[in-house]
C-alpha cells in the first residue's frame, strides 16, 4: 500500500476533534487527519495519554490541541467540546473512538464490568455526540464512531463490548437519521482484528493469531492503515452522499464467523 493514497488537502481547514486520540486506531486517525490538512484535538482521561501523540503531529507540522476528558462524565466532555471551539473557532468532525476492553466470560463478569464497558463505549459516544451537537450544526460537520463486527454473530468473552458496540450502531443509525436533517452527516467503521494495536497485542495470542488468519478471506489481519483509510474517505466530500452507514473493515473476516473469544 502506498504512503498517502488521498491528496494531502482532503480535510483542509477542518477541525476534529477525536476522542481516544492518544494511541491505537483512533491514535491513527488523529494523525493521519492531521496529515491531510486537518487541525486535530485530541482527548482521553489522562492527559500524559495524550503527550506522545500531540508531539507527532506536531512534530510532523500539523496542529494538535490535547484536553483530557472521561467520555463517562457528560460535563467533562462538554468542557472539552467547548475548549476545543474556543482553541481552533469551530468544529467539523468528531471521531469516537475511546473504547475499553478486556476478555472475560459472561458468568465470571460483574454488573459493574459490564456496565463500565456500556458506559465508556455507548454512553460516551452519546454524550460527546449530544456536547458536539451545536458546533456540528453550525458547521454541517460530521461524526464518525468506531464500532466492531463482535455482535454480527456471536463473540464469547465479549458480551459486555458485543452490547456496547450493538448501542454505538444504533447511535449511528438514529442520530445519521435525526441529523442528517441539519446537515450533519452520522457513520461509523466496524474495524476487525487490527494487528498493531495494544489491545490485540494484549488480546490474542500469536498461536489464535495464526489460526484465525488462515480464516481471513484476504488473509492477513488489519492494520492501523487500513482503518485510517476508511476513516479519510468517510470524513471527506467523497462521502458527501454517505449516511447512517457503519463500513465494515475486517477483510471479510466476520463473515467467515471467526471469533476472537
Ligand atoms: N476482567 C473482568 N472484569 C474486569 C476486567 C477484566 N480484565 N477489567 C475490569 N473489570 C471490571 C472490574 O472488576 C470492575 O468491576 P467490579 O467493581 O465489579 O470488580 C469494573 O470492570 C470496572 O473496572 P475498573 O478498572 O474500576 O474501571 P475503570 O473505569 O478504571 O477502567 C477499563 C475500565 C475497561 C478501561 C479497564 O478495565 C482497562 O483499563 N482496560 C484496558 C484498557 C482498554 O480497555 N483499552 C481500550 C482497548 S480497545
Amino acid at each position: 500500500m502506498p504512503d498517502k493514497i488521498f491528496a494531502e488537502n482532503i480535510l483542509q481547514g477542518k477541525v476534529a476533534f477525536v476522542t481516544g486520540g492518544g494511541t491505537g486506531i483512533t491514535g491513527g486517525i488523529a494523525r493521519a487527519m492531521s496529515e491531510h490538512g486537518a487541525l486535530v484535538a485530541i482527548t482521553s482521561r489522562k492527559i500524559e495519554n495524550l503527550e506522545a501523540m500531540k508531539n507527532a503531529i506536531e512534530d510532523a507540522g500539523g496542529e494538535c490541541f490535547a484536553v483530557a476528558a472521561d467520555v463517562r462524565d457528560f460535563e467533562a466532555v462538554r468542557n472539552a467540546i467547548e475548549r476545543t471551539a474556543e482553541h481552533f473557532g469551530k468544529i467539523d468532525i468528531v471521531i469516537n473512538g475511546a473504547a475499553g476492553n478486556f476478555l472475560c466470560a459472561a458468568d465470571q463478569l460483574s454488573a459493574n464490568g459490564f456496565g463500565t464497558v456500556v458506559d465508556i463505549d455507548t454512553k460516551g459516544t452519546f454524550n460527546v455526540c449530544r456536547a458536539a451537537f451545536e458546533e456540528l450544526q453550525k458547521s454541517r460537520g460530521q461524526i464518525l464512531n468506531i464500532s466492531a463486527t463482535l455482535h454480527y454473530l456471536a463473540t464469547p468473552m465479549q458480551i459486555h463490548v458485543s452490547a456496547a458496540k450493538a448501542g454505538v450502531d444504533a447511535i449511528t443509525r438514529n442520530l445519521s437519521v435525526e441529523w442528517g436533517k441539519h446537515g450533519v452527516r452520522v457513520n461509523g467503521i466496524a474495524p476487525g482484528p487490527i494487528e498493531d494495536t495494544e489491545g490485540m497485542k494484549r488480546l490474542l495470542p500469536d498461536a489464535r493469531k495464526e489460526k484465525i488468519t488462515r480464516k481471513i478471506p484476504l488473509g492477513r489481519f488489519g492494520r492501523i492503515a487500513d482503518i485510517e483509510n476508511a476513516a479519510l474517505f468517510l470524513c471527506s466530500d467523497a462521502a458527501s452522499y454517505i449516511n447512517g452507514v457503519t463500513l465494515v473493515v475486517d477483510g471479510g473476516q466476520w463473515l467467515q464467523g471467526t471469533s476472537l473469544g
